[in-house]
């Protein structure tokens, strides 16, 4: 698989200036935009829906937008986001009644499809799939909240998931999502990862740009 990449969760932005935010981070060097959206039902959380991702869209950002669906029902959304400028949706197989019919629904819309595996979640989903999957993504935390500590198991899962995918042989990116910082990302990338959500850890600083170049210096190290 190719470079890294550094997809800031806008969970941790400033939400009243969105649009100026997110292109901040842009700026600073992100490749990917991570829209996190919760229903309060899948999740104990409420954020946002696909009208906030065609306002992105709309107010000139042209990144990749990551949409994770921690929603309960996923279908109903797919046709919308993938409408709203979605290039990457990804689910949690919990959340839908028919995993293999979801992703084909997201691919029939034109987006890269992914499945979200919780921390409890075993790898067995991935099963008798693999061949629809364009990103797997472990949680890291559970999911729901910005700002959770990494839970250290997830290393173990990581380097099990690349050996499927490298067993595999498809270019499937191994995207990690929850607690992602500075001092850890090196072992993360080691671990097999490749694509790294990280929301508190870049927005809580004053410039964004530091914290991505520390990030991508560590994973150059
Ligand atoms: C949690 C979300 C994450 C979260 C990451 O449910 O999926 O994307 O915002 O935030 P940090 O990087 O602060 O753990
Ligand atoms: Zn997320």
């Amino acid at each position: 698989m190719s470079s890294f990449l550094i997809a800031p969760s806008i969970l941790s932005a400033d939400f009243a200036r969105l649009g100026d935010d997110v292109a901040k981070v842009l700026d600073a060097g992100a490749d990917v935009v991570h829209f996190d959206v919760m229903d309060n039902h899948y999740v104990p959380n409420l954020t946002f829906g696909p009208m906030f991702c065609k306002a992105l869209r709309d107010y000139g950002v042209t990144a990749p937008i990551d949409v994770h669906l921690m929603v309960k029902p996923v279908d109903s959304l797919i046709p919308a986001f993938a409408d709203a400028g979605a290039d990457i949706i990804t689910f949690h197989p919990e959340a839908s009644e028919h995993v293999d019919r979801t992703l084909q629904l997201i691919k029939q819309h034109g987006c890269k499809a992914g499945l979200v595996l919780n921390p409890a979640t075993p790898l067995s989903v991935l099963d008798f799939v693999m061949d629809k999957l364009d990103v797997i993504m472990l949680m890291s935390v559970n999911p729901g909240f910005g700002g959770q500590s990494f839970i250290p198991t997830t290393l173990e899962k990581l380097r099990l998931v690349k050996q499927r995918i490298i067993e595999s042989g498809r270019e499937i990116r191994l995207e990690i999502d929850g607690g992602v910082k500075v001092d850890n990302i090196k072992e993360i990338a080691e671990a097999g990862a490749d694509m790294f959500v990280a929301g508190s850890a870049i927005f809580s600083q004053p410039d964004y740009q530091v914290v991505i170049e520390q990030m991508r210096a560590e994973l150059a190290s």
